[in-house]
Order: structure tokens, then sequence, then C-alpha cells
């Protein structure tokens, strides 16, 4: 599929799916089906897939982040990471990481490969050793639909306390950050910046480096806006979106 299709495609369901999250918030942000090939019922793959699921339910909570590997025989192995956004509690990310795997599952039956993508979770597994690696293939925006008044401005004020944001999330140790800045007439602005630990502190700052240099395609003018990828993401809005 070429890219401009592919894109096309994530704009319209997108625009749905920002409009199903605004009546149901707990409901799955977007998901991907890997290209990869499927597994079959009761095989090794499927096994190592419930095991990997398992534990990373019990291991993501605890720090917000998780990744394992379940197998031996290299093309039955199953990889796996969970990533919780910094501020929810471990019993929030519980409840999310949880529920992603049974829906992806559901969503990407038999598939190898699927990541899925909550207001509090992600959650990605696939039959091929994806850790440490940008992710550039799983990517999606979102965006908030009003419109600001002096779009220039407000994107060039966006556009640095992201960058803000990403210079702080890359040297943390957990690889998040959220920040605010008063704008003028009572408008703050709030980020939130954020990587998957298994990346490279440098490949963090890539990665955010990367979606901050989507913000035209994604969010010109907007009141809100995210770049979501399977490595990094980031969201601001002009209200505060996560707790202290
Ligand atoms: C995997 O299964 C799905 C759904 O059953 C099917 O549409 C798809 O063609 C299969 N893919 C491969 C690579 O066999
Ligand atoms: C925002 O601007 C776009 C493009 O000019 C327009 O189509 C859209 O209706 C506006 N949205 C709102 C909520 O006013």
């Amino acid at each position: 599929m070429s890219s401009t299709k592919l894109f096309s495609t994530f704009l319209f369901s997108l625009t749905l799916s920002l409009i199903l999250q605004t009546s149901f918030g707990a409901d799955p942000l977007f998901h991907f089906c890997s290209n990869s090939q499927n597994f079959t019922a009761n095989s090794p793959y499927e096994s190592n897939l419930k095991t990997l699921i398992n534990s990373l339910i019990y291991k993501t909570p605890s720090s917000g982040f998780g990744v394992a590997s379940v197998g031996i025989d290299q093309n039955q192995k199953a990889y796996g990471l969970a990533l919780c956004r910094g501020d929810v509690s471990a019993s929030e990310c519980k409840t999310c990481v949880s529920e992603a795997p049974k829906e992806i599952l559901n969503r990407c039956q038999y598939n190898k490969g699927g990541i899925i993508w909550y207001d509090y979770c992600m959650f990605k597994y696939l039959d091929t050793d994806f850790f440490a690696k940008i992710d550039y293939t799983n990517r999606f925006y979102m965006w908030n639909l009003n419109n600001v008044s002096d779009p220039s401005s407000f994107n060039y004020k966006t556009r640095e306390l992201l960058s803000q944001l990403a210079e702080k999330a890359y040297v943390t140790s957990n690889f998040y950050a959220t920040g605010e800045v008063y704008l003028e007439n009572s408008v703050t602005l709030y980020g939130l910046t954020q990587c998957t630990r298994d990346l490279s502190s440098n490949d963090c700052k890539k990665c955010l480096d990367d979606a901050i240099d989507e913000l035209p395609n994604c969010c010109d003018g907007k009141e809100g806006g995210r770049v979501v990828s399977g490595s990094c993401n980031f969201r601001y809005e002009i209200y505060p979106f996560v707790k202290e």
C-alpha cells in the first residue's frame, strides 16, 4: 500500500476515533495489525504469546514499562512491550495493560503482530525482535477539531514547548516529561513527551524530534494534537490532560 493511501486511511479513521473517544474514554485510540504471518490456534506461537502477555501484565505496572520475549525456536518466539503514560497509577496501568492485549488480539486475529494505543497505555507484540529500534512503521496523528485564532504564533509556541519537553524527556530515567506555558488571554498550553524505555536516550531524542517535525502535517493551527508512534509520542492541549 502506498504511504499516501495509508495516510488518508488514517485521516478518516482518526476523525472517527476522535469522535468515538469523546464518548468512551477508555476506548482504544488506534491500532495496527502487522503485515507479518498468521499463527494457528494451539500453535507454539500462540502459547508463547499468551505467556508473554501475562508476563507484561505482571511486569509493567510497577514502573510503567515492560519488555519481554518468550520462546526458544526463532520462528515461534514472541516479543512484546507495554508502556503506560508517565502519570498513571500502577493500578490504572494494570487495568490498561490487561485490557489492551485482549482488544488487539481480537482486532488482529491470528496475526503474529499488532500494536494498540489508549490514553493510558500502549501494547505491542511481534514475532521479530523490535527492541531498541525506532518504530517508523506504526504512527498516527490525532488533533483537536478546534482552530486557534492566531495559528502562526500558536504553532511556534507549541513547537517551542514540545522541543523543550523532548530535551527534558530524553535525559530523564523514565523518558517522560510534561510542562506548560502561559500564552495570553488566560490560555495555557500543556504538553507531554514520552518514549519507550528500550530506546537509547539519543534515539528517544531523535524519535521525538521526528515526531515534532510532523506538527505541520498533524495539527497545524489546532488547539490540540498528538503524534503517536510505537516508540515515542507527544501531545499538547490548551487544557490540562495529565495528573499532577
Ligand atoms: C491471516 O488471516 C487473515 C484473517 O483470517 C487473512 O485475511 C489473511 O490473509 C491472513 N494472512 C496471511 C499472510 O496468511
Ligand atoms: C477549522 O478550520 C477548518 C479549515 O479552515 C474548517 O474546515 C473547520 O470547520 C474549522 N473547525 C472549527 C471547529 O471551526
